[in-house]
């Protein structure tokens, strides 16, 4: 008896330790970003995007991007989302829209965004796309981003009580908000806090790029999302030439990166990719077999600043054979610097939003 007991305790001990260690660590160089809300398959015969929930079972996402907040001040000076099929209050009437804006009230997804924590995941709200109106003041925007999503306290919470744990800025387009300051704002903001916060963005992938580029150089930011798509000579498609004219330029990134560019001197640098064909300038696509061999050989060469992948978006990931972020998170694993499991460099991750005090003000 006391054999199986001390059997069964080291195999419970064991089982504890992998639920336990599964979760998002910045320090790995293996974890998978994907973009989530803009539903961006549907425009073929796919399936439609599922809620955010139904991603978020399986360990071959680690970061999840809510995409977008699209508009920084709409009716009543708030802000305005878009998620597609998913809290959609002009096709479904039973999605409730706070008094005097055009601010959606996702109580369901607020569920989901905590379910999803409780999984080790880490959700960022995506600010931005290509079609945002970038019309805010930084001093307004951060203020309302804390209160609305984060620890700040508003009558208009999009997710009610769930907190987010960051933003990630994806500006595709000259921004009348200063940029730096808002994200300067935001880490002061999360410097009032025990709970880790972070900020990311979306750069393409000529470099510098064009409207990111001294963000990355003049605020601290966590993690670059690289797009190494839709702009032709830098692209996915261009891995494994020579490096001019035309050439996938991670080495450009990297030597930036060495060269102390970035304010964050450990920024994380993530190569993005479509997870479909149609996903984005079809030429630009590599299948996932393709870019799990990139991947593996990026992750083997850039051990100071490669933190892993990004794709857009979670629609095409899931409805591509095989899947796409799970093809892509396993080509990682084998290469990765943290444990098998993630385990021994992972802090676990739970959203405890009640223990928290929040401040009235909106
Ligand atoms: C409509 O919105 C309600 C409330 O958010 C939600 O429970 C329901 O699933 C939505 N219906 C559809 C078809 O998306
Ligand atoms: C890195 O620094 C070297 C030397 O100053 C410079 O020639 C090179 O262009 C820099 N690379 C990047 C990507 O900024």
């Amino acid at each position: 008896m006391k054999q199986i007991n001390t059997f069964s305790f080291l195999l419970s001990l064991v089982a504890n330790l992998f639920s336990q260690a599964l979760g998002f660590d910045i320090s790995c160089n293996s974890n998978v970003a994907v973009y989530w809300g803009q539903n961006s398959a549907a425009s073929g015969s796919l399936p439609y995007q599922k809620p955010l929930r139904a991603y978020c079972d399986d360990d071959s996402v680690d970061i999840i991007l809510l995409s977008f907040l699209y508009i920084l001040k709409g009716a009543g000076g708030y802000p305005v989302l878009n998620f597609a099929n998913i809290c959609d209050y002009t096709k479904n009437s039973s999605v409730p829209v706070f008094p005097g804006t055009e601010l959606m009230h996702c109580s369901d997804m607020g569920a989901d965004i905590k379910y999803c924590q409780n999984k080790g995941k880490i959700i960022l709200l995506s600010i931005g796309g290509a079609t945002a109106q970038l019309n805010s003041d930084a001093a307004t925007f951060s203020q309302q981003v804390w209160n609305l999503f984060m620890e700040g306290s508003s009558p208009y919470r999009p997710f009610d009580d769930a907190i987010i744990d960051g933003v990630d800025l994806d500006f595709e387009q000259t921004s009348q908000m200063d940029i730096i300051q808002f994200a300067n704002n935001m880490n002061q903001f999360y410097k009032t806090s025990s709970r880790k916060y972070y900020i990311t963005a979306a750069p393409q992938c000529p470099y510098p790029d064009a409207n990111l580029g001294k963000l990355l150089q003049q605020a601290h930011i966590d993690m670059a999302f690289i797009q190494f798509y839709n702009s032709g000579w830098c692209d996915n498609s261009k891995y494994g030439l020579p490096r001019w004219p035309e050439s996938m330029n991670y080495y450009m990134w990297d030597e930036a990166w060495h060269n102390k560019s970035f304010t964050n001197a450990n920024i994380k640098l993530y190569v993005g990719a479509m997870a479909g064909t149609g996903a984005g300038n079809p030429g630009s696509y590599v299948g996932p077999d393709f870019f799990a061999k990139e991947l593996k050989e990026l992750q083997a060469t850039y051990t100071d600043s490669f933190g892993g992948a990004m794709m857009w978006d979670m629609s095409w990931a899931y409805d591509s054979t095989p899947n796409f972020a799970t093809n892509a998170k396993q080509a990682l694993m084998a290469g990765s610097k943290c444990s098998s499991t993630q385990g021994s460099c992972c802090e676990k991750r739970a959203a405890e939003p009640s223990k928290r005090r929040r401040r009235r003000s909106s």
